[in-house]
């Protein structure tokens, strides 16, 4: 296996943030998080990697404050919510690291006291992947509350498929060192956001098969797993063209929509 077929799906994401290589605005979506803007050193400790095959999202246990017809809605703030603002962003995947649209993602949480809302929906919300698998939070940095470090709780499904029920954690916080629920794997990518409050990313990989060899998409597409590609060397991929950034031999799930570490518009 050569060092290309290392290389994860989200090891070219992230090798993007560090270069600053600039992704093609319909990939970033969200307006809040410019993954082109992660610098090497900010970022914290590296989210679960996806090795084509291999190593899906860690389970954890949905805890006693999951409620059920949360609504539909990205934006868990209000004007005068209290706490520090908090975008998450990220992908969803399946297990040959390619992303899945109209994953469904419900997320619940404790308000900046560290209390939930039982009785009604503050600070939960159900929304669902965008066609380019991607998704986007809107809220605040949940408070603490006794026996746990601080996290965000979320369920998972792919359509068709199993819930997985987890947990995102930040990094740099005292108890997550004496949590016992406390997963490493979980841990988000977090900075302060430019604008004031915090952005933080996380890519989920479900235990979904998908197909290592998908047949080319239609409209107009000259790339093709299996060929070298030369920087500088150009390709059409559902009728947009791209420019090779990186010499690279190209291999599914590296579609350039879907590296941006590999293939620019234009
Ligand atoms: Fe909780």
């Amino acid at each position: 296996m050569d060092e290309n077929r290392m290389l994860s799906r989200k090891t070219v994401l992230r090798a993007a943030f560090a270069a600053g290589v600039a992704a093609p605005v319909a990939l970033v979506g969200g307006p809040a998080l410019a993954r082109t803007t992660f610098a090497g050193g900010q970022v914290a400790e590296p989210t679960p990697a996806c090795h084509d095959g291999d190593d899906p999202t860690p389970d954890q246990t949905e805890g006693p404050y999951f409620k059920p017809n949360s609504p539909e809605r990205t934006v868990l703030v209000e004007p005068g919510t209290q706490g520090t603002r908090l975008t998450v962003t990220g992908y969803v995947f399946g297990l040959a690291c390619q992303p899945i649209s109209r994953a469904l993602l419900d997320f619940w949480q404790a308000d900046v006291n560290g209390a939930y809302d039982n009785v009604g929906f503050t600070f939960r919300g159900h929304q669902y992947t965008n066609s380019l698998g991607e998704f986007t939070l809107s809220t605040i940095v949940p408070g603490l509350y006794p026996g746990r470090t601080r996290h965000i709780h979320v369920k998972v499904q792919a359509p068709g498929r199993p819930i997985l029920t987890t947990q995102l954690y930040f990094p740099n916080e005292p108890r997550n060192n004496t949590d016992t629920i406390f997963d490493p794997r979980l841990l988000m990518t977090v900075r302060d956001a430019p604008s004031g409050g915090k952005e933080a990313a996380f890519d989920f990989v479900l235990n979904v098969p998908q197909s290592p060899t998908s047949t080319p998409p239609p409209g107009g597409t000259t790339w093709t797993a299996g060929t070298a590609y030369a920087a500088g060397a150009r390709v059409t991929y559902r009728g947009i063209g791209y420019v090779c950034l990186q010499g690279h031999t190209a291999q599914p799930g590296w579609e350039p929509p879907n590296a941006p570490a590999l293939w620019q518009v234009g």
